[in-house]
């Protein structure tokens, strides 16, 4: 790790003193990085080299366009710092494969000690950029940002660290899981751990079920090559919904740093019992394999609905259900913790039995709300199920790129996944990932094939995310 002396004499980590981007004409720049850089610049925080990598045949004028057309399709164009990040940015244009790529970069990072490096290209990549870097000495005191997925199963996420840290110390690698630095996300943790009210009724003897939706009303959008290779397993379910699912039913961390809180979060991923092929349901939504880049016969679901449990005396037979897909009625990703029915049904009128809950709206709102029941006025004792709701507010929120660059930077890593966190994921899902599998076709604005409903035990099966009422925060 980089340290440095404080002034008060404690060893800080260092910050990074130029920012390094691989697949600088990508699509990952295009739409995510150029609008973090600019949002840093404008809040003081990128005041070091940007240097953009990419594959011969472009000009630093070219680059310069292609961030400004960036930055007019994603979140606008702020004059004043468009020009810093004009000032800053250097393109660095050449062949992978080839030394003296890397030996340009050295030139161009002209003395800077402690670079940032961000791979945004894909991971077959990466095993000769890191070499390269390590090579040119490029490598030295440097960090290392890696995207999501992080291998397509177990055995090549292990064969992705290795690569990595043949170079990298795992204290130098950074890997994103940007569903970490939305803020409902961060809520989660908050929320359960901020509140005393919470932590006894957090476990077997008061949650019945718990379920987490995350539903798009849109399809692959033109990544069809991409989601080939993926899936909605893959793609939300592995990462961004296991690590909701970790923030949900962990452990509070024993301490207060980023190596505490990724060490409680591994406890729990260790606890996930391996899926079980047969518990899972995938779909494919009508008209997928018409996208480009998707093969005619695809077996790629685009829709998934699985049951999980958790091995621990906190969460023993409570049931977590997931599920995720593309092309569903509605944007929008959802926890619904169902609390069990009162020991003694002294009103009988209570229906749907779960009638208490907690509900958590992740996106693209942030709410918490908790189910109840209030009595109806008159002499009958019957009433109304009510939401008890708390709303957040969003204005002045970091996009999730602007705030896991800077703590990249600061070398912070708490928004980041651990090798052994993610290795521990992939371990979860790594069966289902194993099984041959035909996927059931669903028609587009529909919540899935008809078989999911028989994932959710019991009667009241989905609870299905609906447009969330707009009122005041
Ligand atoms: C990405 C997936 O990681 O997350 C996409 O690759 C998905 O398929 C996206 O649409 C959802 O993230 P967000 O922040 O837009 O809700």
């Amino acid at each position: 790790m980089v340290t440095a002396m404080k002034k008060d004499g404690k060893m800080s980590v260092a910050e990074s003193d130029a920012f390094v981007f691989f697949g600088a004409t990508g699509d990952l720049a295009y739409k995510k990085i150029f609008p973090a850089l600019q949002a840093l610049i404008r809040a003081g925080q990128l005041n070091m080299p940007v240097i953009g990598m990419a594959r011969a045949g472009w000009t630093l004028d070219k680059l310069r366009e292609r961030a400004r057309d960036s930055l007019e399709h994603n979140g606008g164009v702020d004059a004043d710092a468009f020009v810093k990040l004009s000032a800053r940015l250097k393109y660095v244009g050449g062949d992978y494969q080839d030394p003296a790529t890397y030996e340009r970069l050295r030139q161009a990072l002209d003395g800077a000690a402690r670079p940032l490096h961000y791979l945004a290209i894909p991971p077959s990549m990466f095993a000769t950029v890191v070499q390269g870097l390590a090579k040119a000495g490029c490598a030295k005191d440097a960090r290392v940002i890696v995207e999501k997925p992080f291998g397509r199963d177990l055995a090549s996420a292990q064969e992705l660290d290795r690569t990595l840290h043949e170079v990298f110390p795992e204290s130098a690698v950074f890997r994103i899981d940007h569903y970490l630095a939305k803020e409902a996300v961060q809520n989660l943790l908050y929320f359960r751990f901020a509140n005393a009210f919470f932590e006894p009724v957090w476990n077997r003897n008061f949650v019945d079920s718990i379920q987490i939706t995350m539903a798009e009303n849109f399809g692959v959008e033109g990544r069809g090559s991409f989601y080939e290779e993926v899936g909605a397993i893959r793609d939300v379910v592995q990462n961004h919904l296991l690590q909701v699912i970790a923030l949900l039913a962990m452990d509070a961390p024993v301490g207060r740093d980023s190596d505490a809180m990724r060490a409680e979060k591994l406890r729990l991923f260790r606890a996930m019992r391996p899926l079980d092929p047969r518990q899972v349901i995938r779909g494919q939504f009508h008209g997928y394999r018409d996208e480009a880049g998707v093969a005619a016969d695809s077996q790629v679901e685009t829709f998934a609905a699985l049951c999980l449990h958790i091995d621990t005396w906190r969460w023993a037979g409570v049931p977590f259900y997931i599920r995720a897909g593309k092309c569903l009625p509605i944007t929008a990703t959802q926890v619904i913790v169902d609390l069990k029915c009162p020991p003694v049904a002294i009103f009988d009128e209570i229906k749907p039995a779960q009638s208490n809950y907690f509900r958590f709206r992740l996106s693209p709102e942030v709410v918490i709300s908790a189910g109840a029941r209030v009595k109806r006025p008159g002499e009958e004792m019957v009433g109304d199920a009510v939401e008890l709701v708390a709303r957040h507010s969003l204005v002045g929120e970091k996009s999730p790129y602007e705030r896991l660059l800077g703590d990249a930077i600061r070398g912070d890593a708490s928004l980041f996944t651990r090798d052994d966190g993610v290795e521990a994921a992939w371990r979860v899902v790594d069966p289902i990932l194993q099984s041959p599998v035909t996927v059931e076709e669903y028609e587009p604005g529909s919540w899935g094939p008809a078989a999911a409903r028989a994932v959710v035990a019991g009667d009241e099966g989905w609870h299905d995310p609906k447009p969330e009422e707009t009122r005041p925060c």
